[in-house]
């Protein structure tokens, strides 16, 4: 089964054609990095106007590079949820247009569910695992059965990690998309040099959940509260801690999910599964089997899309053509009282 896979939720324009859920002739992925950068952050108005004018020839380049005929695409697959909604819009549009023009089925696909299979398309992976979902709008740990059948264990209860890192490089200029820079600047710093605090106050039902707003609060205002005196402050070394911290939280749930449950295996996904911080201390775990994306398949694209929808699909689920875009999935995010 050849997909024509659509992901426009933020701020990539990206198509890929996908055969059998495994097989990527094409992944075009058009960032709107170099539009957002003077914002330090992504413009929702600016993000969907571009897809308006990118999805065509992004969706003709995915072709052209896959080297095939338009006509030999079965199906077609588009983020439908979460995401920023005039983006996720343009997407589901296009991909239920051409879809109704070809007679061919069309299927909207949770992009968090997307990130989860993305390693899934470079190496057999095989179930339960624990995944562990780190992106700029959402951080997850679950319990993974099947590609359709997890349990949410844990989820932030405030900010999202990767958003930790965006707001944090913003304050201290460090660069944009925050989470590359912070990381790219760590590698200089000592990460020992601020003591940033890494909250894990819930118990119970809540154990695996997670907050940023007060690392990111201590990080942007607190400072000196926090700071090693041996150490010199400068903002490589404020990044090195803060990227130690903010990472250790997710991670340190993710492994103490993983022994609870008696799970081997920790599968990651979402940009900020790019983090080299994060894949040191995954590796440094020797009870616990790592497995990450490549770091193209970490942020947002279109073969994750096509990869996990060909497993609905060969199930006989698609979508109609009146489905909805929704820009949140209250089951990823927790509102405490
Ligand atoms: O999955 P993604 O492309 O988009 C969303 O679905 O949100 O993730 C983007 C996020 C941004 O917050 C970005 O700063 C972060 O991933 N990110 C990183 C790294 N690369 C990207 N965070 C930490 N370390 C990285 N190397
Ligand atoms: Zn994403």
């Amino acid at each position: 089964m050849r997909i024509l896979g659509i992901e426009t939720s933020c701020d990539e324009c990206s198509a890929a054609v996908v055969d059998n859920g495994r097989t990527i002739l094409s992944n075009i992925i058009a960032t709107q990095i170099e539009a957002h950068r003077p914002f330090y952050g992504v413009v929702p108005e600016i993000a969907s106007r571009m897809h308006t004018e990118w999805i065509i020839p992004v969706v003709k380049e995915a072709i052209e590079q896959a080297g095939i005929e338009e006509n030999t695409i079965d199906a077609v697959a588009v983020t439908s949820r979460p995401g920023l909604i005039g983006s996720l819009l343009v997407g589901m549009c296009f991909g239920k247009a051409f879809a109704f023009s070809k007679g061919i089925p069309f299927i909207g696909i949770d992009h968090i569910e997307a990130h989860l299979y993305a390693p899934h398309l470079e190496q057999d992976i095989s179930y339960p695992y624990i995944g562990l979902l780190v992106s700029g709008g959402h951080s997850l740990i679950t319990y993974v059965r099947d590609f359709d059948d997890y349990d949410v264990l844990g989820t932030t209860i405030d900010d999202a990690c990767g958003e930790a890192f965006d707001k944090v490089a913003k304050f201290y200029d460090i660069g944009y998309p925050g989470g590359v820079a912070i990381d790219r600047l760590s590698k200089e710093g000592d990460d020992r040099a601020f003591n940033f605090p890494k909250p894990s106050l819930h118990k119970g039902d809540h154990q695996y959940d997670v907050s940023y707003s007060g690392l990111k609060t201590a990080a942007v205002n607190q400072l000196d509260l926090f700071w090693n005196g041996e150490a010199e402050k400068s903002r490589a070394n404020i990044a090195a801690s803060f990227q130690r911290a903010a990472i250790d939280i997710i991670a340190n749930k993710a492994i103490k999910a993983a022994r609870d449950k008696g799970v081997k295996k920790i599968v990651a996904g979402g940009g900020v599964s790019a983090n080299s911080y994060l894949r040191r201390k995954m590796a440094d775990q020797k009870d616990i089997q790592a497995i990450f994306p490549s770091l193209k398949l970490c942020t947002d694209n279109g073969a994750m899309i096509a990869g996990l929808s060909y497993h609905h699909l060969k199930k006989g689920r698609q979508s109609e053509l009146n489905l909805n875009a929704s820009a949140r999935v209250p089951l990823f995010k927790k509102n405490y009282p």
